[in-house]
């Protein structure tokens, strides 16, 4: 705690009125907070995204400017982001997203999204980062004291246990505390602890009965007194619901949809319940106090030197690019399909609509304007240089969106009550669903552009396929109702693998799709999370050789939904209530405990090269307070190529009676190397990997026993086994 920050706090505080107070804790214009000029306190600005900063809106209503200076770049999604399993790549994404925000004018980012990727049908799951906390702890901070470092606060969301689109306005969650601790709750532990996110989102729903945004239990109890949180607690957008519970449970802002900002809960309902003495102003001081700590560290106040941002510069479009090309991640490569020749290459074939979808405008909030996108198909044009005939086909049909664009969503989603959207929303999927199914056209269209691709794979040697979902079904607001390609495209893939057996399929998607009924058959397959302005390129030089591929799965792609431990043993996509049942066992945790083999594992991805771990030196040593183990493991790039992998630290508690998962990702690092260089890598292990979190005593607890420390390039691909065994036993908190 700064001193002098805190005193010039208190003076600040001791001149404000009530009324002033207020405006400065709740939304003064959609993306804003009031400011008290008087005294030289500014609005609080703030934007989404995890994808590059939202294009502007009119303060008071929900259009857009319509104005042309707020393209910004488009930066790859956080899940293309938790691909790379690159922390500096993390951090510079972050970089990026906040000298645009700055360059925007923003004080507040409304990202990184990191709540767990609970099920592959989760709408958000896109702006999220992965199934497995460890990861998300790695990259999270990374990517905010990227943010940071350029005098903007990260806003990292949505806390917490925001697993789900249906009925996200309400649905209460419940799941043991053991789930909560051991998995949805250290992502943010660390975004604030490590990262030190200067401010933190609630989410919509309820947890255990209380709205997270005003939850007394999240916000007061764990993030304010165990984790000594000093940042600011941001509403969701329409999260708040009473005026007292909210007051009194930590939150700071409440933000909202509506334009009618004096009816905010913390306005003018939040002034008449202090002036009647049913809330003590000493809630506000609070918050106030928050606020301007975060302005104080965001150098607004005072007159203080603050940088100065910028957007769309080369090297935000350079550095967009290193991400995407780290986070492409390539699944399958049989017959050395890949990377295709492109020397003496005449012609190519690329199939399926998302090699020409442009996927920055979608999505919900995390929508934006960019300056560009390249599309899969430009990529490979762009790179192929004209030499090559490239044929395209587009061989599924989007239904055009036009018809609804006059609404937006997002307002209707939230102002007009809960019901109402439920109700408008229903509509929209009926009028939708039957607009397009009702066209007799439509069919006739659906099979005409199958008989054209089937056609031309046929008649090419090389044939790209590039299918997925889009953000019709990656968007907040809603879950999809099944795991399976739409559009029908299992049966295109099907007919152009069968009329050409070489092609190569690329999925673009940000959450786990069914393709079971084509991944044996298909050679080679490619993966991509919505992966920026640059996606495209980046693919293009995977495809065709010039970047070495090295991104790794940060979830699991089953091979059918019914085998996901959400949907087998929990409930999800209720509108009222779910019940976390399958407890801690989310993601790999499940698919590895229960021997429920998946389509492609967590922390899967393959190279153009080939890397061997050699020898390998363990120490520990513990004291009575800690362990502390040092791995050291040598490294090969086996391969003729220049080429990074991923060494995956895993951690196996062998006591059965402690209900742990069969193992546990712990430590990770990406290690670049020339054809045939190699490296020892180290990794320092502490108490914290042994650990799980004990109920009885409501503390972590590394305990005695023996433990199994398995080392590799994916979780279902250890290549090295180490038996250890711990003397003490280890309980904290955090
Ligand atoms: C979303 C948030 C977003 C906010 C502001 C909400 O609907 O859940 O993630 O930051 O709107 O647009």
């Amino acid at each position: 705690m700064d001193e002098r920050i805190e005193s010039r706090i208190e003076e600040l505080i001791s001149q404000l009125t009530l009324d002033e107070k207020i405006s400065m804790i709740h939304g003064n214009g959609l993306f804003r907070t009031g400011g008290v000029p008087r005294l030289g306190i500014p609005c609080l600005k703030t934007s989404d995204g995890p994808m590059g900063v939202r294009a502007e809106f009119e303060d008071d209503s929900w259009k857009n400017t319509g104005t042309t200076d707020d393209f910004v770049t488009y930066i790859p999604s956080n899940s293309a982001i938790a691909s790379t399993w690159n922390q500096e790549l993390a951090y510079q994404a972050g970089e990026v997203l906040g000298e645009e925000a700055r360059g925007r004018g923003k004080d507040m980012i409304l990202a990184p999204g990191i709540n767990i990727m609970r099920s592959p049908l989760c709408g958000r799951n896109f702006e999220y980062m992965s199934e497995d906390p460890y990861l998300i702890s790695e990259m999270a901070p990374a990517l905010i004291e990227g943010i940071q470092s350029k005098d903007v606060s990260a806003c990292v969301k949505h806390f917490a246990c925001n697993n789900q689109e249906t009925g996200r306005l309400k649905v209460d969650t419940d799941l043991s505390e053991r789930a909560l601790r051991e998995i949805y709750l250290p992502g943010f532990y660390s975004a604030v602890k490590k990262g030190k996110s200067l401010s933190i989102m609630g989410a919509y729903n309820q947890l255990r009965g209380e709205f997270a945004c005003e939850s007394t239990y999240l916000l007061k109890e764990i993030l304010r007194k165990e984790w000594n949180y000093d940042g600011v607690i941001v509403s969701d957008w329409g999260g708040v619901h009473h005026t007292k519970k909210a007051a009194e449970s930590a939150l700071d802002l409440d933000m909202s949809v509506s334009c009618d900002f004096d009816n905010y809960c913390m306005a003018e309902p939040l002034k008449k319940a202090v002036k009647a003495g049913e809330i003590k102003e000493c809630f506000l001081d609070e918050k106030i106090r928050n606020v301007l700590r975060l302005m104080f560290r965001l150098h607004m106040l005072d007159g203080e030197e603050r940088q100065a941002g910028s957007y769309n510069t080369f090297e935000h479009q350079r550095t967009v690019l290193d991400v995407a090309r780290e986070a492409v991640i390539l699944l399958k490569n049989e017959e050395g399909r890949l990377p295709i020749q492109k020397k003496g290459l005449k012609r190519i074939a690329v199939i399926g609509q998302n090699a020409e979808m442009v996927h920055s405008n979608g999505g919900g909030s995390a929508e934006i304007k960019a300056l560009y996108e390249i599309s899969p198909l430009m990529g490979i044009k762009k790179l192929l240089g004209g030499n090559t005939e490239v044929l395209y086909a587009k061989g599924y049909d989007i239904p055009s969106k036009e018809a609804f664009s006059d609404i937006n969503w997002q307002e209707s989603s939230l102002s007009e009550g809960l019901e109402a959207a439920e109700q408008k929303k229903e509509l929209f999927e009926k009028n939708k669903k039957q607009e397009y199914e009702s066209r007799e056209q439509a069919r006739i269209k659906k099979e005409a552009l199958y008989e054209e691709a089937v056609k031309l794979a046929a008649s090419v040697d090389e044939v790209i396929f590039v299918g997925g979902l889009n953000h019709d079904h990656d968007v907040e607001g809603k879950d999809r109702e099944t795991m399976d390609l739409p559009y029908d495209q299992e049966h295109l893939i099907q007919g152009v693998l069968g009329a050409n057996p070489n092609t190569v399929i690329v999925m673009v998607s940000g959450s786990p799709v069914t393709m079971t009924s084509f991944s044996e058959k298909a050679k080679a397959m490619v993966w991509s999370s919505y992966n920026g302005m640059q996606g495209g390129t980046a693919l293009a030089e995977v495809l065709f050789g010039e970047v070495n591929p090295s991104g790794k799965l940060p979830v699991t792609i089953p091979k059918k939904l019914s085998d996901s431990p959400a949907h087998k043993n929990g409930t999800f996509g209720e509108e009222d209530h779910v019940f976390y049942k399958e407890g801690i066992f989310t993601g790999y945790r499940y698919y590895d405990t229960y021997q429920v083999e998946p389509l492609f594992a967590f922390g899967h991805g393959l190279s153009y090269t080939t890397f061997e771990l050699g020898q390998m030196w363990v120490d520990k040593e513990e004291k009575e307070e800690d362990v502390a183990v040092g791995i050291s493991i040598l490294i090969k790039n086996t391969g003729d190529r220049e080429g990074a992998e991923v060494i995956q630290i895993y951690v196996s508690d062998q006591q059965k009676d402690r209900g742990c998962p069969k193992k546990v990702l712990r430590a990770f690092e990406k290690v670049n190397l020339q054809a045939g260089e190699e490296k020892v890598v180290t990794f320092h292990l502490t108490k914290e990997a042994f650990s799980y979190y004990k109920e009885e005593k409501q503390m972590f607890a590394a305990e005695k026993g023996d433990y199994e420390i398995l080392i590799g390039f994916a979780s279902d691909d250890i290549k090295k086994i180490e038996k250890m065994t711990l003397g003490n036993d280890y309980y904290y908190r955090y």
